[in-house]
């Protein structure tokens, strides 16, 4: 996370924050001096920070991104759409690379549909893209919703991994619902 803030400074001061797929709380730690006290970060996990993190501006959800209300708590936890969205949301692999794969394809669509409910029009999105027959339809269409976009693979990122990480800033909200 220090490395993709780095390169792309989309974290500010007093910012709404949410992180999707926090634990253990890693990505949070980061954000939470940038964001400074003026700021709020929402994660969000369906394992439980054990123990949780002593930060006085993070607050910890125990939730399925899939859930039919999962965007409903987080705005509410929140207190308003998201300036900022992280993603590193990933499955727990079986080895199986069939199961994997649609594992991993359901969380990209799951934060596809999660978007334009939680980020702010002109928002950014810092998200993990996972490696699966629908990344790239995926990744192009977050392209088209965002004014700036790159992808990067950070050199702190597990070697040996296909793990590459979109950056978008600019959100355009036009099929917000
Ligand atoms: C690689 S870890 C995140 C690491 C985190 N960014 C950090 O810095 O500590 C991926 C997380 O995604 C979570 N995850 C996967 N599917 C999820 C879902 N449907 N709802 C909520 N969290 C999910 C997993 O439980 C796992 O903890």
């Amino acid at each position: 996370m220090q490395e993709l803030q780095q390169s792309s400074k989309v974290l500010c001061s007093g910012q709404r924050v949410v992180d999707l797929g926090c634990w253990p709380g890693g990505w949070l730690q980061v954000a939470s001096p940038i964001v400074g006290a003026q700021g709020r970060i929402v994660g969000v996990d369906l394992a439980a920070l054990e123990p949780p993190l002593d930060l006085g501006n993070v607050l910890t959800l125990v939730l399925d991104l899939a859930s039919a209300d999962a965007a409903e708590k987080i705005l509410q936890a929140l207190g308003g759409p998201a300036d900022v969205v992280l993603c590193d949301a990933a499955p727990k692999l079986t080895g199986v690379r069939a199961v994997d794969r649609a594992k991993e394809e359901a969380i990209l669509e799951t934060i596809s549909n999660l978007l334009p409910k939680l980020l702010r029009p002109g928002g950014s999105l810092i998200a993990k893209l996972l490696e699966c027959p629908e990344a790239q339809a995926i990744e192009r269409a977050w392209r088209q919703r965002f004014r700036t976009r790159k992808v990067t693979k950070p050199d702190a990122s597990r070697k040996g991994t296909t793990e590459r990480y979109f950056i978008g800033i600019g959100f355009d909200s036009v099929d917000a619902e």
